[in-house]
């Protein structure tokens, strides 16, 4: 890929300022919860690294694996969990943590996961909601930026396993 097939949305100086809101506000919220934050990998480990050193509260972190596998139609697609958190979530305020939520098929699954779990409470704090796709109606409690469309890449997001390693959130124009 060379530079002209990628146009840059959001730069690192502004992603870190508004992962710092995301991290006080959470902080406010939890002030008196048992919380533990699990990433979705792996797109999320970038951001679930930079988002929890802003949360200013003791927590746990963990993470999980799933993986879907669509038909044509995204909305046919199945969610099959590839590796769980190493903790119970039983009694613990749930914090995911997710890159981006495009049709909400896996967040969906994620949430009702961690509820069937014995979860206290479950919240969803995902970077980017790509709302233009969304067929699975889920709530985004803590949301960095909307974007409408197209495919992004960069600071986590991956196309075919490449990219992910950029500090910035790119559109690919293929
Ligand atoms: P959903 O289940 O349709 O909400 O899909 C969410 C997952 O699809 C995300 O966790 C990403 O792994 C992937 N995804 C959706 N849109 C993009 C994108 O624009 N760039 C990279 N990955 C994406
Ligand atoms: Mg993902």
């Amino acid at each position: 890929m060379n530079s002209s097939n990628k146009e840059i949305v959001l730069s690192r100086q502004t992603i870190q300022n508004r992962i710092q809101e995301l991290g006080q506000q959470i902080s406010k919220d939890y002030q008196t919860k048992d919380i533990i934050v699990i990433g979705v990998l792996k797109g999320a480990f970038i951001f679930m690294a930079d988002l929890v050193r802003e949360i200013d509260l003791p927590l746990a972190t963990d993470f999980i694996q799933v993986s879907s596998y669509g038909g044509s139609d995204s909305s046919s697609g199945k969610i099959t969990l590839v590796s769980s958190p190493s903790q119970s979530v039983d009694n613990k305020h749930v914090l995911l943590v997710e890159d981006i939520i495009d049709t909400g098929l896996t967040m969906q699954w994620l949430a009702r996961h961690f509820t069937d779990q014995g979860a206290a409470s479950v919240k969803v704090c995902s970077l980017i909601d790509k709302s233009e796709r969304r067929e699975h109606e889920i709530q985004i409690d803590y949301t960095g930026f909307t974007v409408s469309q197209g495919f992004l890449i960069g600071y986590g997001l991956d196309y075919d396993q490449q990219y992910r390693n950029l500090p910035a959130i790119y559109h690919l124009t293929l």
